[in-house]
């Protein structure tokens, strides 16, 4: 048994849920659960469970309505993670208002039909710019924590247990600097701040798995990073602070996917080394290739993101603490990436596994063939 929840306990607990939910979609799979055997077919899902990996995607409330969408989540996933819906402003968007859980919970209600599993992204985004823009000045740390510790209690015990994963953090490190970021929480409390959101998530849903997720990358410029999330996760172990696994985002974003060079696979290797040294699991949280300054033609594109997935999947397969990989959503349309440093061509980017007609792209024969080759791990 792990240290957070069983893969049995998920299915007992999933397979409660589903009794009078399963759908005839997932039941023609065949699929006898969310990930306790490997189905007969060639599904990612089928794939990654093969190997005792689990697969995904990040899913909006708005995708419930495309049925094409939800027919690859279906076909390909085995976990979903909301893209937004989750979030701290999102389920509570003005102060002393209403919690609004409508959208998060139309998607958890989608999982157990679907027979999927579904992670939380994300109780804390430690982050000023995705704070409430509600949140007060607070005067003490005990105003800090009666607020903090409220709002992660509610949300936690909400989804206890069918959320068997969670990001408790996300983002708290300044990319530039390496330090903590500065909130209106961390500015009374300290950096314990962080602690204290594990501490508290773990006394609301045990047998979760904590996850302090972040986007430290491969790339250059992301050395500073590497070192604050090391820092960082070097002291909540010493602090004996209750953390299961790193969410390595895995969002190239500034540099090209064929210039993941051998140098930086290297340096890129040596922090997750010494992340699985901290005995801490590594997710692939919200995987994507961001293209904006590749040339234009679709095929060579295509190829330069399909080399590099497999590349980076390799990588990080080869860790057998490498338990989850999900991608941030699954149809070139719809992935965030169209705003972020658009193309100057005006084209649109192709960062994800299907494109803008729900086409399988050749990033999924990597992702396939990168599960077919990886060792095969437990879960516990
Ligand atoms: O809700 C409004 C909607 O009413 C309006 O029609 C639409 C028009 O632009 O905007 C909508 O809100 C946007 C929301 O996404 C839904 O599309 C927000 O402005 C926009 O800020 C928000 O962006 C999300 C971003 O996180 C910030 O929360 C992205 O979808 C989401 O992909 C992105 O995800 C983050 C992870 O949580 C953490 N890691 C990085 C990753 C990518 O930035």
């Amino acid at each position: 048994m792990s240290r957070f929840m069983g893969r049995r306990d998920a299915l007992r607990i999933a397979g409660a849920a589903m009794i009078t939910l399963a759908s005839d979609a997932a039941a023609s799979r065949g699929r006898s659960g969310a990930f306790d055997q490997a189905p007969a077919d060639d599904s990612l899902h089928a794939l990654a469970a093969a190997k005792g990996l689990r697969f995904g995607s990040a899913m909006a409330a708005r995708q419930l309505d495309d049925p094409r969408y939800c027919a690859i989540i279906r076909e390909e996933c085995g976990l979903i993670v909301a893209e937004n819906e989750h979030k701290w402003y999102a389920i509570q968007p003005e102060r002393g208002g209403e919690f609004n859980f409508g959208p998060a919970d139309r998607l958890v209600a989608f999982a157990k039909t679907n027979r999927l599993a579904m992670r939380g992204h994300t109780l804390v985004w430690h982050h000023p710019k995705w704070m409430p823009k509600w949140l007060p000045d607070l005067r003490s740390a005990k105003a800090a924590e009666a607020l903090l510790g409220g709002y992660i209690d509610r949300v936690s015990t909400r989804y206890h247990p069918f959320l068997t994963s969670w990001d408790v953090v996300n983002e708290t490190v300044d990319e530039k600097t390496g330090d903590l970021r500065e909130t209106q929480f961390s500015r009374v409390m300290g950096p314990q701040v962080i602690d204290f959101c594990f501490r508290r998530a773990a006394a609301a849903m045990p047998g979760t798995q904590l996850v302090y997720n972040d986007y430290m990358s491969w790339e250059s410029g992301s050395a500073n990073h590497r070192r604050g999330v090391l820092k960082l996760l070097e002291r909540l172990r010493r602090s004996d602070v209750p953390i299961h696994a790193l969410g390595i985002q895995s969002h190239s974003n500034y540099e090209m996917p064929n210039e993941f060079t051998a140098d930086k696979r290297r340096e890129w290797r040596l922090f997750c080394d010494e992340v699985v040294a901290m005995d801490l699991d590594l997710l692939i949280t919200e995987f994507d290739v961001n293209d904006n300054r590749l040339a234009p033609d679709v095929a060579n594109r295509d190829r330069i993101i399909a080399d590099y997935t497999k590349d980076y999947m390799d990588i990080m397969l080869s860790y057998p603490r490498t338990k989850d990989v999900l991608a941030w959503g699954l149809v070139d349309k719809d992935s965030w990436l169209q705003n972020f440093l658009p193309r100057a061509d005006g084209q649109r980017k192709r960062p994800t596994v299907y494109d803008a007609s729900y086409r399988p792209k050749p990033m999924r024969d990597a992702i396939a063939a990168a599960f077919r080759g990886a060792p095969t791990r437990s879960r516990t």
